[in-house]
């Protein structure tokens, strides 16, 4: 947002009594301020991250998500817009609590509309300074967390923004993005970022795990409370205390966890399977997906109120392909990284590469250009990565692939399935080529390097990463 304007933002006024939102409505369209109004705690957050604002007045206590969470959420999503806290006659120690949580004021019901006035001009007025992007960019690069995460383009920035904001509050996050986009990665910097870095961070991927077995790692059991249950575990809500819970593919969770879940999270309490005390819990909960969590909202296989609940901030990874500039650092960061492990010379890639590179579509996103890159040191001959160690990657070949056991139903699935077809169809080539040139010489590496016409090294090296080791040998 560049330097405010009365005139084109709007103040909004989050308040479940419509007396309360019809009032300051009147006092401020009379001043001729743009006013808009809503009457929860969500849908304040819905219109945040949609639009921007010039001033946030909101009630504190509010049914659902009270004025307090709404400010954080402010915090994150447009930290340079100014908050007013309404609050009851009287509750000072709640405007002194929301003052400290950021807000520039607070007024006592019931008002009058000078007060009122008097109040909103002064908040414009002393709106801060906006924060220096190149300052904060600084600041972004020096911090630890964001050495691993790669990217300049504008949308990673944004990114990089938003993770900033968000580490600073408690308000729970919801990252999106395609596989291999990285949102792992950012769930750490977010970690990492926060004054909880010292304490925890506990990751759990929601699909790999049954239902039962979820509930209790999140949850922990008491002994005896199942069969099977010899022990009294601690689940990981209480071993992230005082850390970052990263909940994992959470559109698995099934219907009933998601019940569970969002009672614990409401009450920030929870109580171990089998047990009858509620335990406190103190964890800054992120939780990513590659679904659209709306839609399965609304389609009712996901808890609309948790997907509120965990959808406070969201962070949107971009595609790849929709951020290109960034590939050629990507490249260069993936070659240190893995020059590094295999322990080869490598200067860079050929220009005929490089362009290839630049305008593939990734449909598995980083991770994918990241394979593509680990493959071709383990394959490369010299010290610059040519066409033909490209060639064993090329997406068209569709020669040996095995039978298809599930057909995909739509895009996604599609996608995500030419991705591990063309991973598995490649490793398996690489497999059988290097078996058969180790049958061939009678397991001896250095006859069959020498046939295939592979440095010896080099061959070693995909033999590590396929597993094979020869006969006798581990
Ligand atoms: N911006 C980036 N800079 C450097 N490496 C990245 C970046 N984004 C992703 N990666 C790398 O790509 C790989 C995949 O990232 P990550 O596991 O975070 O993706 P994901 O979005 O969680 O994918 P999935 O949905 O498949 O779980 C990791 O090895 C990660 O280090
Ligand atoms: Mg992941």
């Amino acid at each position: 947002m560049e330097g405010w304007r009365m005139d084109d933002l709007s103040i909004l006024v989050v308040d479940d009594e419509a007396v309360i939102r019809d009032g300051l409505r009147r006092i401020l369209d009379g001043k001729s301020f743009r006013v808009e109004t809503c009457s929860s705690g969500h849908v304040a957050i819905e219109l945040l991250q949609q639009k921007d604002f010039g001033l946030i007045i909101t009630d504190l206590k509010m049914p659902g998500m009270n004025g307090i969470e709404v400010l954080k959420a402010v915090k994150a999503l447009q930290p340079d817009v100014p908050v007013i806290m309404i609050t009851g006659y009287a509750a000072v120690d709640t405007a002194v609590n929301a003052m400290q949580h950021g807000a520039v004021d607070y007024i006592a019901k019931p008002f009058t509309p000078e007060q009122i006035l008097d109040k909103v001009e002064r908040a414009l007025e002393q709106r801060t300074v906006m924060l220096d992007d190149i300052y904060l960019r600084k600041q972004i690069i020096s911090c630890h967390g964001f050495h691993q995460f790669i990217g300049e383009s504008k949308e990673m920035q944004k990114v990089y923004h938003r993770i900033m904001h968000v580490a600073a509050t408690n308000s729970t996050v919801l990252i999106t993005g395609e596989s291999g986009t990285g949102k792992e990665l950012a769930a750490r910097a977010i970690h990492e970022n926060s004054p909880r870095k010292e304490k925890p961070f506990v990751a759990v991927d929601c699909s790999s795990l049954a239902e039962t077995l979820l509930e209790s790692e999140l949850f922990g059991h008491v002994k005896g409370s199942f069969t099977g249950a010899l022990q009294t575990k601690t689940g990981l809500f209480k071993i992230a205390d005082g850390g970052t819970l990263f909940l994992d593919e959470v559109s698995n969770i099934s219907l009933s966890t998601q019940a569970k879940l969002l009672r614990a999270l409401q009450e920030r309490k929870i109580t171990p399977i089998g047990g009858t005390q509620l335990v406190p819990i103190d964890i800054h909960l992120v939780a990513a997906t590659n679904k659209n969590l709306r839609t399965m909202a609304n389609e009712g296989s996901f808890r609309e109120d948790l997907f509120f609940r965990l959808n406070i901030i969201p962070i949107e990874l971009p595609r790849l392909h929709d951020r290109k500039q960034d590939i050629p650092i990507l490249i260069r960061h993936f070659l240190k990284k893995y020059t590094a492990e295999i322990g080869k010379e490598i200067r860079g890639v050929a220009p005929d590469v490089l362009s290839f590179l630049e305008n593939y579509a990734y449909p598995g996103n980083v991770r994918e250009l990241e394979n593509m890159i680990e493959r071709a040191v383990v394959l490369a001959e010299s010290d610059i990565i040519r066409n033909e160690d490209l060639e064993l990657w090329d997406s068209n070949d569709s020669s040996s692939y095995e039978m298809i056991e599930h057909i995909p139903l739509n895009a996604e699935e599609l996608k995500e399935m030419k991705r591990h077809i063309r991973d598995h169809a490649i490793e398996s080539l690489e497999s059988v080529f290097v078996r058969n040139a180790l049958e061939r010489s009678n397991w001896n590496v250095t006859r069959a390097a020498e046939e295939t016409g592979i440095l010896r090294p080099n061959f070693q090296s995909m033999m590590k990463k396929l597993g094979i080791s020869v006969k006798g040998e581990h």
